[in-house]
């Protein structure tokens, strides 16, 4: 009706489309997951983290034996990006389930595991049958959801909720980067104050306080991927490598790609290249390198190195200042994003991806908030 279109139009404010929308709201979306959270603590007392649902669980998770995160799709990327923090911080082996894939195999879950379920909605019918299974095994059950009183929330153990606000664009954004953030609190509150992860900690908690900055500044690129996306509207596919704490970039920025622009795109863990991938390598296709400056910045570089030798199409993401030392010729394209703390760079990093996708999509002519096939939150099995 013309009054829901009306009402529709104010909720969008200066944008055109929902997904637009919560790109650009990022930084304000993040910091509302922040708030509250993270102590600065005065000259002597250490920096904390306070998440209120975990505080009485906070011991069995640190004992337990294992740390499973499940979800689906973007949810899923978004544990996948914080996989490393945790093991780092915890020192407990972390491994990652698919839902779906979890209940076809009927895997493993021990009564000694902690399974923590990430899902924007709450309500995706296999993490919440995937919980329920993680029930009947007795694990520690914890919820990350972005909202509150769903189903998943309320039938888990203990939770977090990620305070992102309301998603209405089809394709997940502002919460995947909002889940992050609450899983690098979680992995700073499950490591506790020891003295050996005093400096990364620090370092960490320092990190989120900026990072809605270091976000603010990635959206100017807003043009730059528009252009980007002018020269890439009639190509087939898009491959997206990396690896580390940005093989989960790889991933959301080909899903993002696929999900709104219907574009074949596919996320391609680095160190895997030359067991298969490199065979697609040609001048034609487009190729996107996450290189910004971590410990697997020297292994990118050599990935670089290797597509450029067979000719690849390179669109390499750099760290600012960086264009230079990751270039290999006239032809590569970068895009240069602010540097921050390494697990905090698949936050920023994602940015121009998501715009990517957006521009891609509008370009293309396809509807950006309701993608062809594709619902927001999926029900049924
Ligand atoms: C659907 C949506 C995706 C989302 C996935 C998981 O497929 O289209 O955007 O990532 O469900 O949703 P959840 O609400 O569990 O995060």
């Amino acid at each position: 009706s013309v009054l829901e279109m009306e009402v529709e139009q104010i909720n969008k404010g200066k944008y055109e489309h929902y997904m637009q929308k919560e790109i650009h709201e990022q930084p304000e979306s993040l910091t509302t997951t922040m708030r509250g959270r993270l102590i600065r603590g005065g000259s002597h007392k250490a920096k904390t983290v306070l998440l209120g649902g975990l505080k009485d669980h906070l011991k069995t998770i640190r004992r337990s034996r294992r740390i499973v995160f499940i979800g689906c799709g973007t949810s899923y990327n978004a544990a996948l990006a914080a996989r490393p923090i945790l093991e780092e911080l915890s020192g407990v082996p972390v491994t990652m389930e698919v839902a779906s894939d979890l209940l076809d195999r009927q895997g493993p879950i021990y009564r000694e595991d902690t399974a923590v379920f990430v899902s924007q909605s709450g309500e995706t019918a296999d993490t919440l049958l995937a919980l329920e299974y993680a029930l009947e095994n007795g694990a520690l059950c914890v919820g990350i959801t972005n909202t509150v009183s769903s189903a998943i929330a309320r039938h888990t153990h203990c939770g977090v909720h990620i305070n992102a606000g309301a998603e209405i664009g089809v394709a997940s954004t502002k919460a995947y980067t909002s889940q992050i953030v609450v899983m690098a609190m979680l992995a700073l509150a499950i490591g506790g104050d020891t003295i050996s992860n005093e400096a990364k900690r620090e370092a960490t908690i320092d990190g989120l306080i900026d990072l809605p900055n270091k976000v603010r500044e990635v959206l100017h690129l807003d043009q730059e991927m528009k252009d980007l996306a002018k020269l890439l509207i009639a190509e087939q596919s898009l491959l997206v490598f990396g690896r580390g704490y940005n093989y989960a970039t790889a991933l959301e920025g080909a899903l993002k790609v696929k999900e709104v622009a219907l574009m074949h795109s596919e996320g391609i863990l680095a160190g895997e290249m030359k067991h298969g991938p490199l065979a697609l390598v040609d001048e034609n296709l487009p190729i996107v390198v996450i290189a910004t400056r971590d410990a697997c910045f020297s292994k990118q570089q050599s990935v670089i190195q290797q597509l450029h030798a067979r000719k690849g199409r390179l669109i390499v993401m750099c760290s600012k200042g960086d264009a230079a030392a990751v270039c290999p010729g006239e032809s590569c394209r970068v895009i240069e994003v602010p540097q921050v703390e390494d697990c905090l760079q698949p936050v920023v990093n994602i940015i121009p991806l998501q715009l990517l996708a957006y521009h891609l999509t509008v370009l293309r002519g396809f509807n950006v908030d309701q993608p062809r096939n594709l619902a927001k939150s999926v029900t049924t099995q």
